[in-house]
């Protein structure tokens, strides 16, 4: 079977990627087509150089609050490639329902946090806040519904006395790097199983 090809969109450092494309090698479906950054600063981009994937830059700043403007230009950089899946990774900007309906049923999002608790930003402090005994990370579809989509694995975490946000943080992004590269191998294989760690 053709590998489905794969892009993924970053917005930073893009250790989530990283970790993706070292997991498509060998008898995994996919392989990774190209590297998107809204910003042109971005860290990942130059990982993703010395792992020779292509890369493209969208800069939103260009569009200042015309986000049709900047996803159709995300578009014609994403056509080039012609992936077969969509996978953000630290991608920091919010999609229109235009977007999420072109690309519908082709897009993978991480999020850390349990969802459907935590949706939205600083979910390391808010999950402190709440005095959760548990945290984690989520992979799901990306539909119009922010944070929402259907959820395709999950890994948990334990809360330990003296957590802070950073060093809950830490504990999450290691079990993100192994989840979304799990969920990524069934999604290119068909099978939407949910993947859940440990
Ligand atoms: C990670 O915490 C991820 O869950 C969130 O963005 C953060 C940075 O990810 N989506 P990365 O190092 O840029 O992959």
């Amino acid at each position: 079977m053709t590998p489905r090809r794969v892009a993924i969109l970053i917005s930073g450092g893009g250790s989530n990627m990283v970790a993706l494309v070292e997991s498509m090698t060998g008898d995994h479906p996919a392989r990774p087509v190209l590297v998107l950054s809204n910003r042109p600063d971005a860290a990942g981009l130059e990982k993703a150089r010395r792992l020779g994937v292509p890369t493209a830059v969208t800069d939103h700043r260009r569009h200042r609050k015309d986000r049709a403007a900047f996803e159709a230009e995300m578009n014609a950089a994403l056509d080039a490639a012609a992936p077969d899946i969509l996978c953000f990774a630290g991608f920091m900007r919010i999609l229109t329902p235009g977007f999420t309906r072109r690309w519908a049923g082709r897009m993978l999002n991480i999020h850390p946090s349990l969802l459907p608790r935590h949706r939205g930003l600083d979910t390391h402090a808010r999950a402190l806040a709440a005095g959760d005994s548990e945290h984690g990370c989520t992979v799901h579809e990306v539909t119009a519904e922010l944070d929402g989509g259907p959820i395709l694995g999950q890994a948990r975490v334990p809360v330990r006395p003296g957590d802070t946000p950073q060093s809950l943080a830490a504990r999450v992004l290691e079990m993100e790097h192994r989840l979304y590269p799990a969920v990524l191998r069934r999604f290119a294989a068909g099978d939407r199983t949910p993947v859940h760690l440990p």
